[in-house]
């Protein structure tokens, strides 16, 4: 199955002169997300990925990294939005284009001790993904790798993340 033919491209949106890679239609083909979590799932365990917990950032990071979890018998984590999460939290400010923005983690939702996988929809310029980091960082726990169905090459996102698997399944 080719994904790129269930991923639609939207010119100039949300600003002028950026191609919006649009998952919705992957999302709302039933063969072609079931495939997408298979396929996400196959390359994690080939490339040794067999986390504690699924980290996925609010909120397209939650569509793919809640099955993910599923699949590899991993609880799931949600990074969150500022001001979503009940407990106290770590929170991490990050660039974006224009502005800054924050995510947040429940402090109490992991441990030092364990072994995470961090999961987007698309890592474009790996701003989204290195804030992540910066969070598990105050955690201390290990990041085995990454996951992402779309992966922006141009932007080179990954060369902000550290030297582990990352794993993408579209590549433009
Ligand atoms: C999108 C996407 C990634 C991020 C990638 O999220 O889902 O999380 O941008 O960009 P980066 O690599 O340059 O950080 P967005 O902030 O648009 O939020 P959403 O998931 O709620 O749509
Ligand atoms: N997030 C950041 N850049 C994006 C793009 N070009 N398409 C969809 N989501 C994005």
């Amino acid at each position: 199955m080719d994904l790129k033919e269930l991923i639609r491209d939207i010119p100039d949106f949300p600003k002028p002169g950026i191609v919006f890679r649009d998952i919705t239609t992957l999302l709302n083909d039933s063969k072609g997300f079931q495939y997408t979590i298979n396929l996400l799932t196959d390359e994690c365990r080939k490339s040794s990925l067999s986390p504690d917990y699924v980290i996925g950032m609010e909120s397209r990071g939650f569509i793919f990294g809640a099955p993910l979890a599923y699949q590899l018998n991993s609880g799931f984590i949600p990074v969150r939005k500022p001001g979503k999460l009940p407990r106290p939290v770590y929170k991490v400010q990050y660039d974006l284009e224009y502005g800054v923005d924050t995510l947040e983690i429940h402090q109490d939702a992991l441990q030092s001790f364990h072994n995470v996988v961090i999961v987007d929809d698309l890592l474009a310029t790996g701003g989204t993904a290195e804030a992540t980091v910066e969070l598990l960082k105050k955690i201390g726990c290990n990041v085995l790798g990454f996951a992402f169905i779309i992966e922006l090459e141009a932007l080179k996102g990954r060369e902000k993340l550290p030297n582990v698997p990352i794993i993408s399944l579209v590549k433009y």
